[in-house]
């Protein structure tokens, strides 16, 4: 196990580059093993998510060739098992694709359940839901193995999501590819990653219309050619973790290789609480100066485009260090605020009860030792104790390496003074 050694209370400035988007990269490249034929994909981003993607990928006989450091050729063609019961599938959550997948490709998929951060209860009953109404009605759940069958070719149909679920919307349009005829998800989830699994797919040869709209409408084919190049979109969560660094750290942060639509509700905030947030067209500048008042404010977390939950805690950790009292309702996961007891380690003065959290900030932060309870908390940790004074010791940071691309020497770029050490 290997922790970070950060020394607090150093202004962060200068630019950062952020890599390619993490969850839109596991819908990716689930569905380049959705297709028919070869693909190239670039601005993969190298974290350890996607290299055991990759490695199950591998294992189920797909051949895996990175051309470049963030450049990966995946060829489908050579898979002709519909069984994933690899250990690593229990390692992550997005091997949930696979599902999609291999159901749409084989109409039929036998595979162990994913596994992923621990906030709460992760259902797939939509999943499944979407599958059935395709006609993958056999279904089987047991001993932590999911069997799901479709005797003939699946058959479009029309699935109303209840709730709006980012992993149900791509597995079900991931099947739904290959079904005969049309298939229309409503209620569908609008994220940048949804835009960008069916930006993927319709380069391959699909037809997937109304992506980022409430209803995506799919036209099955038999095959998909597939044999093109195509490139992942930034990463809108590492963005915002640098973006809300430069209030943090009373810092100057520009923010490279990003798309600042997808950045709106955050900007917002950050302008709401006292920040300067320059646009450039792939950029944004996040400053607050010496003298400049950072003030609390309230957030919920929603579907995009609203507030990312996967922002949530670190703008806890910002408004730690802003005047006044923040509230946030979390409104997504019913069990993300489990890090809040590690920021009370540090001085936190934080209320929960139920969905909602009270922060009362304008504290300094001290020092502590800290685990990192989920990819999302650890990035959190690791913000606070930038911005507390004296020396933090981040535990468990296989857990940010997970979703994080070269954190540390992204964060001494900005001249934070951290390292990672050997337990
Ligand atoms: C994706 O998870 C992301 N993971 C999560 O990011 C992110 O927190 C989440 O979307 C919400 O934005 C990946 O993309 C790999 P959901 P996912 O299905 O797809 C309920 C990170 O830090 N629900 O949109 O698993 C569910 O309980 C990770 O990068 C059902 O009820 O999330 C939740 O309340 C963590 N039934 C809500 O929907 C279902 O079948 C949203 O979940 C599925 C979900």
């Amino acid at each position: 196990m290997s922790r970070y050694r950060i020394n607090g209370g150093r202004r962060l400035s200068g630019r950062v580059t952020i890599s390619g988007s993490k969850n839109a990269a596991l819908g990716v490249l689930a569905a380049a093993m959705a297709v028919d034929g070869p693909s190239v994909i670039e601005n993969v981003p190298r974290v350890s998510d996607i290299d055991i993607l990759l490695d199950i990928f591998a294992l189920l006989g797909a051949k895996v060739e990175w051309q470049s450091h963030d450049t990966v050729r995946i060829d489908p063609t050579t898979v002709s098992n519909h069984e994933a019961m690899m250990e690593e599938v229990h390692q992550l959550r997005g091997s949930y694709y696979l599902l999609g997948a291999f159901l749409g490709r084989f109409g039929r998929v036998r595979q162990l359940l994913p596994g992923g951060c621990d906030f709460g209860s992760r259902p797939i009953d939509l999943h499944l839901k979407g599958f059935a109404a395709l006609g993958a009605s056999e279904q089987q759940i047991s001993d932590g193995v999911i069997d799901l069958q479709c005797p003939q070719r699946l058959k479009g149909a029309s699935i109303f999501l209840n709730v709006v679920s980012v992993g149900a919307t791509i597995n079900i349009m991931l099947a739904a590819v290959h079904a005969e005829g049309v298939t229309v998800i409503d209620n569908a989830a609008k994220e940048p990653h949804i835009v960008d699994v069916a930006n993927f797919l319709n380069a391959m040869g699909a037809e997937v219309r109304g992506a980022g709209t409430d209803v995506i409408k799919i036209t099955g084919r038999p095959v998909l050619p597939a044999n093109k190049t195509y490139a992942i979109i930034p990463d809108q969560i590492e963005a915002g973790t640098f973006m809300m660094m430069a209030p943090l750290t009373r810092g100057d942060i520009t923010v490279e290789n990003l798309i600042p639509t997808h950045m709106e509700p955050l900007s917002n905030k950050l302008i709401d609480m006292g920040c300067l947030v320059e646009e450039g067209d792939d950029s944004i500048r996040v400053a607050l100066m010496e003298h400049d008042k950072l003030t609390a404010t309230t957030f919920r977390t929603m579907p995009y485009p609203g507030y990312p939950t996967d922002l949530q805690p670190q703008t806890v950790a910002l408004l730690c260090a802003a005047e006044g009292s923040g509230r946030v309702i979390e409104n997504v996961w019913e069990n993300r605020f489990q890090y809040i007891d590690d920021l009370k380690l540090m001085g936190a003065n934080i209320m929960t009860s139920g969905r909602l959290a009270i922060i009362q900030g304008g504290l300094r932060l001290q020092g502590a030792k800290v685990p990192c309870r989920d990819l999302r908390a650890g990035a959190a940790m690791v913000m606070a104790a930038l911005a507390a004074e004296g020396e933090t010791i981040v535990e468990g940071i296989e857990t940010i390496q997970r979703g994080y691309e070269n954190f540390v020497p992204k964060l001494r770029g900005l001249g934070a003074e951290i390292e990672e050490i050997e337990a």
